[in-house]
């Protein structure tokens, strides 16, 4: 299973400073990106094609949305479909990241829905999950978790599973914030988020990749890609700039 090495870059970077961004890692990372790892970058829409272009002949990288909506086409305005990503060069998309579902108030069967479809178009999606620390606080990350994956992956069955789908694990407390989860806390969901999609898809539900999110630095990417159950991260901040991302993708 290759690690994945996801670079999530929100509201950052006009189309040209993202196609610049990647061309300068595809370059940092020629002929070094080990053969157990994979990138994918999810830049905002209007950078899409000229990152996938940027990219097309780097070998290991693939481009990703950040969001979609579950309809093939309509009457939809603002949205965008998984065949209008996939036109773009995209292959993957990212769902239920916390900040849509905290500052958009998207719901966890809104989530559910848009990976259900996305698979069902031919997208790989990055399904995110994660607590709030009022919620860790009050002993409740077990009951979110398992709510944010059942209602996630309400719509997906095993036998999509795990070539088109991973779970990222991202604390809300630990996104943006420089508060990394420590090894402990990280192994401890990683595990629960692995007990619970080997519950719903018996032993197809161990290869599903799990990646960690929330505050990776090059200076931390190493120890934390490291421990148990973990496959890959899903960096913001630090994914920003080619040399740090480049760091991590390598760490
Ligand atoms: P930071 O790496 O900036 O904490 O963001 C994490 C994240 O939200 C990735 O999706």
């Amino acid at each position: 299973m290759k690690k994945l090495m996801a670079a999530n870059w929100k509201m950052y970077k006009t189309a040209g400073e993202a196609r610049t961004t990647a061309a300068s890692l595809a370059v940092l990372t020629a002929d070094t990106l080990p053969d157990d790892r994979e990138v994918v970058i999810f830049p905002q829409f209007t950078a899409l094609s000229p990152v996938a272009d940027a990219l097309r002949h780097a070998d290991g990288y693939s481009v990703g949305a950040q969001d979609v909506y579950p309809a093939a086409e309509g009457a939809y305005t603002g949205e965008i479909s998984p065949g209008m990503l996939m036109d773009c060069g995209c292959t993957w998309v990212l769902t239920g990241h916390s900040e849509r579902r905290h500052i958009i108030g998207e719901s966890d069967e809104l989530a559910g829905a848009k990976t259900a479809f996305s698979i069902k178009a031919g997208l790989n999606v990055v399904l995110c999950i994660g607590e709030t620390i009022d919620e860790r606080e009050a002993g409740r990350l077990g009951e979110v978790l398992e709510r944010q994956l059942a209602a996630g992956l309400a719509g997906v069955k095993g036998d999509a599973v795990p070539a088109a789908i991973a779970v990222a694990y991202e604390p809300v407390w630990a996104i943006g914030t420089g508060k990394v989860a420590g090894p402990p806390e990280i192994v401890a969901a990683h595990v629960l988020v692995r007990q619970l999609l080997v519950a719903r898809y018996g032993q197809v539900g161990s290869a599903v990749r799990i990646l960690y999110g929330g505050s990776v630095k090059p200076e931390n990417a190493r120890e934390i890609i490291a421990l148990d159950n973990v496959d890959g991260v899903l960096v913001g901040g630090a994914s920003l700039q080619a040399d740090s991302f480049s760091r991590i993708i390598l760490a």
